[in-house]
């Protein structure tokens, strides 16, 4: 081996002190250089998400000027429908008024005696039209948000008194039973009555036309476990199958079309202006069914709408 003679490189006191940690200075070195590889990854990802953000943000705002314009136009259907059925409501009025007046034969007589069936006739179709254009008018009115209450403390054997004996010529014509069971001291209802009489007899008017010749009708209300109150219209009549429950209340929904169930007529619009109509009072429904054995409808007031006995 050659000896090697020259000058030696010159090693620092410094440099000698520092060999012992230079593997931990590379080890921070390299740790230093992965932080900022990542640092600027995530500066690029910022950069990226600030960009989608603005993107996004176009897109909702464009969202929200189309849904704003739809519900535009939806109320202004609602308003015109509103007007329109107002509009009818009117001659038909007239129709059912003067059918009703010429049966009566004040000026003289018809002769012929089929007038007097064409009459009835007129009279019967133009009403259920008004029915008919009453209930769109009412749909109409509270999608546009033109319904009005006028709440008062009411009784509710009242209501329902005055609903039994709108509908007794209805039931007694069909041979079902009407019967009135309300619970004594029943509290007072803060409500609309006129709305609450629409809401019984909606349900009284579907069980009258489901329910066959010899059937039911119970009309109940008892103060519920929680402070409401809860009325109860059950029938024994057809039923319905259980999975057309949940559409019921739907609007224009029909189980089985009417002309199924022997001469009755109908829109459909009857059990949805019930949901409205209990809404509008934060009373919940609730409806239990078993085919050819009856139908029981609740409508559950809430202890806010419940004073002192009546
Ligand atoms: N008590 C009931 N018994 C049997 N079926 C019922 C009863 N109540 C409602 N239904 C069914 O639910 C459907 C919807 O009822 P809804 O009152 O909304 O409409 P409708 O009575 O057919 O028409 P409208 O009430 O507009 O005259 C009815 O067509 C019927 O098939
Ligand atoms: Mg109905």
């Amino acid at each position: 081996m050659v000896p090697r003679y020259g000058p030696q490189p010159k090693v620092s006191l410094k440099g000698l002190l520092l060999l012992p940690v230079m593997p931990l200075v590379w080890v921070v070195r390299g740790v230093k250089r992965r932080r900022d590889r990542q640092k600027n990854k995530l500066q690029r990802e910022i950069l990226d998400l600030r960009r989608e953000i603005k993107g996004l943000r176009r897109i909702n705002m464009e969202l929200m000027n189309g849904k704003e314009r739809a519900e535009i136009s939806d109320q202004r259907k609602s308003e015109f429908l509103a007007r329109i059925t107002h509009e009818l409501r009117t001659p038909l009025n007239a129709v059912v008024g003067f059918a009703d007046l010429v049966r009566q034969e004040p000026y003289g007589e018809l002769g012929n005696p089929k007038y007097g069936e064409y009459l009835t006739d007129i009279r019967s179709t133009s009403a259920h039209m008004l029915d008919l254009v009453n209930d769109l008018l009412d749909v109409a009115k509270i999608e546009a948000g033109h319904i009005e209450m006028r709440e008062s403390w009411a009784s509710v054997p009242n209501i329902l008194d005055d609903c039994r004996r709108l509908m007794t010529a209805d039931a007694s014509a069909g041979g079902i039973e009407l019967v009135v069971k309300t619970a004594p001291d029943l509290p007072a209802l803060h409500c609309d009555p006129g709305r609450v009489r629409q809401i019984v007899v909606n349900l009284l008017s579907n069980s009258v036309k489901f329910t066959p010749k010899g059937g039911r009708i119970t009309i109940a209300a008892r103060p519920d476990r929680v402070g409401g109150i809860v009325m109860r219209i059950e029938d024994t009549g057809i039923g319905i199958p259980r999975d057309a429950l949940e559409d019921v209340f739907e609007p224009y929904t029909q189980v089985r079309a009417n002309h199924l169930v022997k001469g009755q007529q109908g829109s459909g619009l009857g059990l949805s202006l019930v949901r409205i109509l209990a809404d509008l009072h934060q009373a919940t429904l609730g409806i239990e069914s078993v085919e050819r054995q009856g139908t029981t409808v609740t409508v559950r007031f809430p202890p806010t709408r419940v004073g002192r006995a009546t």
